[in-house]
């Protein structure tokens, strides 16, 4: 049983990495802001859910410290890049150092390798934190890293395909800003057995994987294909990138900021890569063979629960 701490593990792709650790029979701390929203994970056994503050040096110092492999996934599409992205990752990396935990696992995004040169200050925060945990991990011989890059990932519980789902049930047309932005969707059971199968394996010390599905679609293909999987048929409106920007301003001022200006500037260059699912990680699944069950499965669920409140019950 080894003991791993899972920064960020209460997420979406967190969830899946913790289910398959468990799986494995490893003993999972996962640090959370609010314990009762993570309140899923307690059914795995071997899970410890804990509130903590990462950011505070003590607490991740106490969190890291006999850990024998830390996995950092926290991460935000808007919000104070350079402290999550750069500054935790950073701390994350010398803590372990200090520590001499032999294994650190960082997530980072497709294109982040542009660094500043790439489109957006969330491309560019997620370049300088490769770059600052590269850093640590060379200075130090016993720290052994691997770096993950995957494009837009997707599952039964993603924030993406799910929220086209709701969006096409309650609007008759689709204003789609960005909508040859291109991207290479990768399942998140196969981005979490990546992540957990290299742990043991020594050929991925020090490497930085891209991680891809095998299809690349457009921003507007994607949602062509919930409305097939949902059978909700919309009008899309394609919008040019003037009348992007504009959306995404407003989005910005609105509760949940469901897209900013720099989101459309990270779409401006391709999310896809020139090499394949990295073989030594297995096969990765298509969007088709996974996707069009768990959407048409939301649309059974949002109608049982429709019923539901129609009834004036809870759901
Ligand atoms: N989903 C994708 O399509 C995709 C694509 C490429 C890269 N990634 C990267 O993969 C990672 C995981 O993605 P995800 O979709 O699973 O994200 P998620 O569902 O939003 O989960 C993010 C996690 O990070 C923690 N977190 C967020 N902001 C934090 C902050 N300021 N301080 C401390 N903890 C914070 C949250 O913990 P609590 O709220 O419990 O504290 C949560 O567990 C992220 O780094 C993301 O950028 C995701």
């Amino acid at each position: 049983m080894k003991k791993i701490l899972l920064l960020g593990g209460t997420g979406f792709i967190g969830s899946s990495i913790a289910e398959q650790l468990v799986r494995r029979g490893d003993a999972v701390i996962i640090p959370t802001r609010n314990r009762e929203r993570a309140r899923h994970l307690l059914t795995l056994p071997t899970v410890e859910l804990v509130n903590a503050d990462v950011h505070d040096g003590a607490q991740l110092d106490s969190l890291v410290r006999k850990q024998d492999a830390v996995i950092n996934l926290i991460g935000i599409l808007h919000g104070d890049f350079e402290r999550v992205h750069v500054t935790l990752p950073r701390a994350v990396a010398e803590a372990c150092a200090r520590h001499r935990v032999p294994r650190l696992i960082h997530m980072s995004a497709l294109n982040a390798g542009a660094g500043d040169r790439a489109p957006s200050a969330y491309l560019q925060s997620r370049g300088r934190g490769e770059a600052a945990v590269r850093a640590v991990a060379d200075q130090t011989p016993s720290l052994k890293l691997t770096i993950f890059q995957p494009s837009v990932v997707f599952g039964q519980d993603d924030r993406f395909l799910n929220l086209f789902a709701d969006l096409l049930r309650f609007s008759p047309f689709v204003p789609l800003g960005s909508p040859h932005a291109q991207f290479q969707p990768v399942w998140v059971e196969d981005v979490a057995r990546a992540m957990v199968m290299c742990l043991d394996n020594p050929a991925t010390y020090g490497m930085t994987y891209p991680l891809v599905g095998p299809d690349v679609v457009t921003l507007r293909e994607l949602l062509e294909r919930v409305m097939a999987a949902t059978g909700h048929r919309r009008l899309i409106l394609p919008l040019g990138p003037a009348l992007s920007g504009l959306q995404a301003l407003i989005f910005e001022h609105l509760p949940g900021k469901l897209i900013t200006r720099d989101n459309v500037r990270s779409m401006s260059i391709p999310n896809t890569a020139s090499m394949p699912f990295p073989a030594v990680f297995g096969h990765a699944h298509s969007l088709g063979d996974i996707a069009p069950a768990y959407l048409s499965a939301s649309l059974g669920r949002a109608r049982y629960s429709a019923l539901r409140s129609a009834a004036g019950r809870k759901s």
